[in-house]
């Protein structure tokens, strides 16, 4: 019996600042926080490292039970190893995003993220977690903005770190994720009948997480 622990979801596309949203929740309430893109990035990291094609659901599927990964704070360790750069990386990224389509693989991940549903409460953000790991949840956000707002957020993100990176190419990889988010049979990026829906083209971090609290008080 787990339902009585309070879990806010926070779904929508890639690069809607979902992530810096959800954390800042959670440390706001003390919560728990689930970083669910975080366990496709390690499938993909731990298949490349094991030989395994990305287009192979069935034995990536087979491969998420040996994993042995564990979170400090920000940083990522797989098999011992801190993976926290490489999990992040745009390879990475679409690597995420092609493991993602596989049935075996997202069948393999449930019990995982619902291991995470501890006391006093969880904030989970990713791209199913109102729809399919946490429909029970007591507050479920899908927050979204504007392709070419999102691009240009990670167009800053990356030239502020010396990042050498093309708007146009950055624009083009995160239509083509949200397109195959969008459009896979298994757990397809969609918002929930339930969620509050929260455009941030014209917010900022702070309103958009005033705002979040606000539903989660609502909610209670
Ligand atoms: O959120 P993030 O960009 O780190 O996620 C990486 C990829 O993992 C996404 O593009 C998406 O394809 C996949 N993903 C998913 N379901 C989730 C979280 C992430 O399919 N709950």
């Amino acid at each position: 019996m787990m339902n009585h622990i309070p879990v806010i979801t926070i779904d929508g596309p890639s690069a809607s600042g979902k992530g810096t949203v959800a954390q800042r929740v959670a440390n706001t309430l003390g919560f728990h926080y689930l970083d669910s893109g975080a366990l496709y990035r390690l499938v993909a990291l731990a298949g490349l490292q094991h030989d395994i094609d990305w287009q192979d659901g069935s034995a990536l599927g087979d491969l998420v039970p040996h994993l042995n990964v564990h979170f400090d704070g920000e940083q990522i360790f797989l098999n011992n190893h801190e993976v926290s750069a490489q999990v992040r990386s745009e390879q990475m990224s679409q690597g995420a995003s092609q493991v993602a389509v596989h049935p075996q693989v997202r069948k393999a991940l449930v019990s995982w993220q619902h291991r995470l549903r501890q006391l006093p409460g969880l904030v989970a953000d990713g791209r199913d977690m109102g729809t399919v790991i946490f429909p029970d949840a007591q507050c479920k956000v899908f927050l979204t903005a504007s392709a070419e707002v999102r691009a240009d957020r990670r167009f800053k993100q990356l030239s502020q770190c010396k990042v050498a990176a093309d708007y146009q190419a950055i624009l083009q990889d995160l239509q083509a994720r949200d397109q195959r988010d969008r459009e896979r049979s298994s757990s397809p990026l969609v918002q929930a009948a339930d969620a509050h829906l929260l455009d941030t083209d014209t917010l900022n971090i702070e309103q958009a997480v005033a705002q979040v609290l606000d539903w989660y008080q609502k909610s209670i």
